[in-house]
């Protein structure tokens, strides 16, 4: 028997792939929707281990698309959403930022609207779950971490959007007490993450002996978290957390970009059977980022006290498990590596 009807958007993606497969794994008796657009970014061989599962069905569709997401929320009767899709790239967003708006914005607007729409006003075991970024917070400095309670402060195109998603969400719950949940997570990093990202950037060009650019001097700050983690709290958050409230999920982590680059030559240096040192040669310093964020980092104690996560794997043992998988995944990266990609990287990188 079914017990629950859950649409997860974005799921053809990193974290969202992540997120399918564990809760089409763990909970046999939810029906999982993944509903994704698969843009550049969305991938089904993300998870052809699941594809064929019973409580498993693919819809392609495009959150901006009101009357396509109006008429699979009638067609499927959704009891509840764990919303993903998005732009997620910050250098992407500068280059485009109406897609951000579009995406981000609207598309969010639309999945409320389709939800309020079926729901009408019976939300008894109903549920939407936004899934957004501590980047909504903004720049911390030298010391300090983000809670729940820190005032928003975006400062690209980016976090500017997924700031505004993460409003209109609340303001459903107040306005039209829709049951709504966000949690707001540092950066992921793990398999399957596409090769724009920093770390899985870094792993592709060191293998195939290329620059790895390093904006400015590498001292910009981020809080990294193993994307099961993240998988894991947005599990426990979905069946605990409480309705109207937001979530705070980081790694306790912090990492210089440059160190966390060192750390990661060395274990390639390793992997690849290259002398210790070979790999930190290809660092490269480019031109920095506009309006790079100096530093984030996250307070989760929240859902550690009231909800009993914690971070399952230690740092080394993630950045381990996450090498491995890019060098025994040669097919899925080179998948990737080549056509539009090349076209973004060039792009992205020639002039730096
Ligand atoms: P991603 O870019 O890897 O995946 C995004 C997915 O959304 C892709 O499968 C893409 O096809 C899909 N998508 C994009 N536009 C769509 C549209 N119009 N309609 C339907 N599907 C669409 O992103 P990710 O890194 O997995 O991030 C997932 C979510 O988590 C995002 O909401 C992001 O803001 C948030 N988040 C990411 C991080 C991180 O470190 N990556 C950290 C915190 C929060
Ligand atoms: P990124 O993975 O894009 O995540 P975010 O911007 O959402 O934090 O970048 C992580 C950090 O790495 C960020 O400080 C920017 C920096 N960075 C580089 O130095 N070089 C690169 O090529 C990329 C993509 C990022």
């Amino acid at each position: 028997m079914t017990d629950k009807k859950i649409l997860i958007t974005g799921g053809a993606g990193f974290i969202g792939s992540h997120v399918v497969r564990l809760f089409v794994n763990t909970y046999p008796n939810y029906q999982i929707y993944n509903l994704d657009a698969l843009t550049y970014a969305g991938n089904l061989e993300n998870l052809t281990d699941i594809e064929n599962a019973s409580n498993y069905q693919f819809l392609k569709a495009d959150i901006t698309d009101a009357d396509a997401i109006n008429t699979l929320f009638e067609e499927h009767q959704f009891d509840s959403v764990i919303h993903l899709a998005a732009e997620s790239h910050v250098d992407r967003s500068i280059a485009d930022p109406l897609l951000f708006i579009k995406t981000n914005i609207l598309g969010t607007i639309n999945l409320l609207n389709a939800a309020k729409a079926i729901w009408k006003d019976n939300f008894e075991g109903k549920l939407f779950y936004h899934i957004s970024t501590d980047e909504v917070y903004g720049s911390l400095g030298d010391t300090g971490l983000f809670t729940e309670t820190t005032a928003y402060d975006p400062r690209s195109p980016y976090s500017s959007s997924k700031a505004s998603s993460d409003h209109i969400v609340r303001a459903y719950y107040h306005t039209y007490n829709l049951p709504v949940v966000v949690s707001n997570c540092s950066n992921n990093y793990g398999p399957n993450q596409f090769p724009e990202k920093l770390l899985p950037l870094a792993i592709s060009n060191i293998k195939n002996n290329k620059p790895i650019p390093i904006y400015g001097k590498g001292e910009n700050i981020r809080d990294w978290l193993f994307v099961l983690d993240h998988a894991r709290a947005i599990d426990v958050i979905y069946h605990k957390g409480k309705i109207g409230d937001t979530y705070n999920i980081g790694g306790v982590n912090e990492w210089t970009n440059i160190d966390l680059i060192h750390k990661l030559c060395e274990i390639m240096d390793r992997k690849l059977g290259r002398e210790n040192g070979e790999s930190a040669k290809l660092i490269t310093f480019v031109t920095d980022r506009a309006g790079h964020d100096k530093r984030y980092a996250i307070d989760s104690s929240k859902l550690m006290k009231e909800l009993d996560w914690q971070p399952s794997l230690q740092f080394e043992e993630g950045m381990e498990k996450t090498v491995g998988w890019y060098l025994s995944n040669e097919k899925w990266l080179n998948n990737i590596l080549s056509g539009d990609y090349e076209k973004y990287y060039s792009k992205q990188y020639d002039n730096r």
